[in-house]
């Protein structure tokens, strides 16, 4: 709180994930104050309405430094508190009930918007631990990232039928302050801990949202002046006024384009015109995670002959892995020797090629692969990633910021476009332990800089996640949206892991022979300028702004810059003036 504004670390993980842990906020007294005063009123409701200095400490939290600090930032200058306080825990919630929030449909008043460096989170929850949480405790649970999801939540996973793979339960520490996104889908499950079950929760919102109304008697009747009181039903629906509870929600006029009806149950009626296709043999909860998550396993696509095959093959051709660069890039969690590789493994002598060719054009993953990007994507062939106990992790890389549209993310009217998707085969079981792919669940929709702590893994606040997959098991993941890397490889079986890197059919993102003019164009160019051969380039890997021979202005004069900014600079590509003049 000493500096001016957020951290850049604090500003991407609640952009990312949709909640901030603020560990420590309260001090042990102030904790103690809050919990004593619980303990003497014998209630669980009213706190800020409680008799006497009972009601002080919960008067204090709401409006606590430390969180105005936050909300000013992360609500914007004017929140509001939206409700009363309560007090999570079993006695108080229904912890059978489906998780609330998400972002689909989107609710506008509780919304996170983020545009050109503004950010309105309009509706948070904020949440003081009085006592601790420990992992498996349960109690407040919630979906990190879900503030962005495109896709409705499937009911599965609000009812609890199936949510292992998203249900994120927070530990805490007596005195932790948690901020989390209304939109974040979240809830109460049953409490598994021993000691008390204790979390104060405040829900603030924007100041202009309307969301409940107040608890006092003014509050309870909107006053109608007997004008109104002569019209129709249907002609006073739109004259409400906010904040009663006679018109918290708003009436609702259905409406079919020739008649209105006020509709009793006063829910949200907005047409929309599309309807969702159940012909498209889209696995919904497929959608669902790939949209949150930016990666997405398919589970024993290869069998126990197929996997055979395929790791005989590399048994044999061992002696052709090449051991490359160590990619820890200074990280002390990475750290570690080269990466060994086995590359051209669809150009192996017969039949050893065959279990790699199946991998291509297989139905189960190009099915993937078309609602992901649509169809025309290409790769150049797998490569086996063999690290062996001790090989470097790949520092994590890749990010939607800085935005990189020829390999970014993009979820549009129910399609999913991502322009560049790795999928990776595994051959053998990757458990937890051993190392390997990791990514940050949520940053192919990150708007905040990839902080160094995430990148090197050495501080990563816990956003970073290894992938545990079985042998035969499939993983597609945004290769330029999604920040990923690998952990150091620790286990004494080697990594048997085979990537396909697919391009769409929108950008290129290798090069090749006709990103030169000459090639492209034949005599046509001769005699061009240096400046009019750079726009005559055909289409090349376009990572950043330093990969390609690129035009400049200085004091009006137009320039090129040849200037490499990494490796990825295609060979092909000029690296100097070509035209002789
Ligand atoms: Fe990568």
């Amino acid at each position: 709180m000493d500096q001016q504004t957020m951290t850049n670390e604090e500003n991407y993980a609640f952009d990312l994930t949709g909640y901030l842990h603020v560990p420590g906020a309260l001090t042990r007294p102030e904790v103690a104050r809050l919990n004593e005063a619980i303990d003497r009123a014998g209630s669980l409701e009213g706190m800020l309405g409680w008799e006497g200095d009972l009601r002080e400490p919960f008067r204090d939290v709401l409006i606590h430094p430390q969180l105005v600090w936050y909300l000013n930032q992360i609500v914007g200058p004017g929140f509001r508190l939206d409700r009363e306080p309560t007090i999570l825990c079993d006695e108080t919630c229904d912890t059978s009930a489906p998780l609330t929030g998400g972002n689909e449909p989107r609710d506008p008043a509780l919304a996170y918007y983020h545009q050109n460096g503004r950010r309105f989170c309009e509706g948070v929850r904020v949440i003081w631990a009085l006592s601790d949480v420990k992992a498996g405790d349960s109690g407040f649970v919630m979906l990190p990232c879900s503030h962005k999801s495109n896709v409705e939540t499937p009911a599965d996973i609000l009812t609890g039928v199936d949510d292992a793979d998203y249900l994120f339960r927070p530990e805490l520490k007596a005195g932790d302050l948690l901020i989390v996104g209304l939109t974040v889908v979240q809830g109460m499950r049953a409490w598994q801990g021993e000691g008390p079950q204790r979390l104060l929760s405040y829900e603030y919102v924007g100041r202009g949202v309307m969301r409940s109304a107040g608890p006092g008697p003014e509050s309870k009747e909107m006053p109608v002046p007997d004008w109104m009181a002569e019209m129709q039903p249907e002609q006073r629906a739109s004259l409400y006024r906010p904040g009663y509870w006679d018109t918290t929600p708003p009436p609702t006029l259905k409406t079919d384009g020739e008649r209105v009806t006020l509709d009793a149950s006063r829910e949200l009626f907005h047409p929309s015109i599309f309807v969702k296709n159940p012909n498209s043999d889209i696995d919904e909860k497929e959608f669902y995670f790939w949209d949150l998550n930016g990666y997405l396993v398919l589970r024993g696509v290869m069998d126990e002959a197929w996997l055979a095959e395929a790791n005989a093959a590399i048994d044999k051709f061992e002696n052709r892995i090449v051991v490359g660069e160590e990619l820890a890039r200074g990280s002390k969690a990475l750290a570690g020797t080269g990466r060994p590789l086995l590359n051209g493994l669809t150009q192996l002598p017969n039949p050893y090629c065959d279990p790699f060719r199946r991998m291509l054009g297989h139905p189960a993953v190009e099915h993937r692969l078309n609602w992901m990007g649509g169809s025309g994507g290409r790769t150049g062939g797998g490569t086996a990633f063999c690290a062996v106990k001790g090989t470097s992790g790949h520092s994590l890389h890749d990010s939607n910021e800085p935005l990189n549209p020829t390999r970014g993310y993009v979820y549009h009217n129910g399609r999913s476009y991502c322009e560049a998707i790795t999928v990776t085969w595994q051959l053998r079981d990757v458990a937890e332990a051993d190392g390997g792919f990791a990514c940050v669940p949520g940053s192919h929709k990150a708007y905040y800089p990839l902080p160094a702590g995430v990148r090197s893994c050495d501080d990563h606040m816990g956003l970073a996640k290894h992938v545990a997959m079985k042998a035969g098991d499939v993983l597609f993941f945004m290769d330029g949206g999604t920040t990923h890397g690998t952990l150091a490889w620790q286990s004494e079986i080697s990594r048997r892991g085979i990537l396909h890197k697919y391009s769409s059919r929108n950008f290129n993102r290798s090069g090749g022979e006709l990103t030169h003019p000459k090639t492209r164009w034949g005599d046509l160019v001769a005699g061009m300028t240096d400046a009019q051969m750079t726009v005559m380039r055909g289409p090349d890997r376009d990572v950043f702004d330093k990969n390609v021979p690129r035009l400049t202005v200085a004091n009006g004069a137009v320039g090129v810059s040849y200037e490499r900014g990494s490796a990825l600079y295609s060979k092909d590509a000029p690296t100097e003036p070509v035209a002789k003049q």
